[in-house]
């Protein structure tokens, strides 16, 4: 699904880049210009962010 129409980003794109170590949107957003023209994406874009740093997230937790 396409999630940044002015980039032409799809939502398996941006899990790819939180998959190589992206944990914002500006992070995304440097890597592949989610929300740097219009801005109209930049919600659903954070939503699938969050959405798999859930699944994979990209830390070490404390105990
Ligand atoms: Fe992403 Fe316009 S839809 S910047």
């Amino acid at each position: 699904m396409y999630v940044c129409l002015c980039h032409a980003v799809t939502d398996s794109q941006i899990k790819e880049a939180v998959s190589q170590g992206d944990m914002t949107l500006a992070d995304v957003k440097k890597r592949l210009g989610v929300g740097s023209q219009c801005g109209k994406c930049t919600k659903m874009a954070t939503q699938v962010i969050a959405a798999q740093l859930d699944v994979e997230p990209n830390y070490y937790e404390v105990a």
